[in-house]
């Protein structure tokens, strides 16, 4: 990946801008999708949400690249959701649906929603990964698919999906998506777990913004990395990359790449 470096075997490209940044992983996310297609005739990712990736779903639905990804092979996924119905503003569905899913021909039938507005959100959890484990060709009950991509944001907390610093949700050892009270925001939220994400074959990150240079120095130092949600994500075999803009790599080694 031109303009990488490396931190153990974790690849961190830092851009100058969230525009060239979006524009990278948009980029690496049609090239892992016609990978995957190619490899094995089918690419299953999961979306994140929050604000960053916006920019980055709108390029994936601009003709350029909308045109490179086989998206009648794509099987959609979330990373997490917000307690909220699929219209709510808050919601990373309606986020997604907006930025890329009405514009491009992916089979209804292959996007998961996480259906976090149900009141039995630990019983909505354990539905969404029965579905998950439909869709992927596995057992319900054992190890989590392999998705072909995990894409994920970073707070400034060092969380990540919606596994929170201190909630129940970062100590799951065995399930793949949990419901996932937490505290800090006064919120509840669906989220995927460790088990799950640390199975991808690629995570990629997309972090940007000086409100996250503390919690990105933490993560990208060896050191301290655990001691954040982020800095737990290691797949067991695959690879993690983060894209990152100058303003979060300000307190890393990285920040001068770009
Ligand atoms: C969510 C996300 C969450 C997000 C971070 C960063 O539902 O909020 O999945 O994990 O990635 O909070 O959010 P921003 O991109 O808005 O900074």
């Amino acid at each position: 990946m031109p303009g990488a470096a490396r931190s153990g075997d974790v690849v961190v490209r830092c851009l100058p801008t969230l525009e060239a940044l979006s524009r990278a992983a948009a980029a690496e996310f049609a090239r892992l999708a016609a990978a995957g297609v190619g490899a094995h005739g089918h690419f299953k990712v999961a979306l994140t949400g929050g604000s960053t990736p916006r920019r980055l779903y709108e390029l994936l639905a601009q003709p350029s690249l909308r045109r490179q990804v086989p998206w009648d092979r794509v099987e959609i996924f979330w990373g997490d959701e917000r307690a909220v119905p699929p219209g709510h503003p808050q919601s990373n569905y309606r986020m997604a649906h907006e930025a890329l899913l009405h514009a491009v021909e992916v089979d209804p039938a292959r996007v998961h929603r996480m259906p976090a507005e149900r009141a039995d959100l630990d019983a909505a959890a354990r539905e969404y990964q029965a579905e998950m484990a439909r869709a992927c060709g596995v057992d319900p009950g054992g190890p989590p698919p392999r998705l072909d991509l995990v894409l994920l944001g970073m707070g400034a907390d060092g969380h990540v999906a919606s596994l929170f610093p201190g909630t129940a949700a970062l100590a799951e050892v065995v399930r793949w998506v949990v419901g996932n009270d937490v505290p800090q925001l006064a919120a509840r939220r669906m989220t995927v777990t460790l088990p799950l994400l640390n199975r991808a074959a690629h995570v990629v990150f997309v972090v940007a913004g000086a409100a996250k240079a503390e919690a990105l120095g933490t993560v990208l130092d060896e050191e301290r990395a655990d001691s954040l949600p982020a800095g737990r994500v290691r797949p067991s075999d695959g690879s993690v990359v983060w894209l990152v803009d100058r303003a979060a790599a300000r307190l890393t080694p990285f920040g001068a790449d770009a």
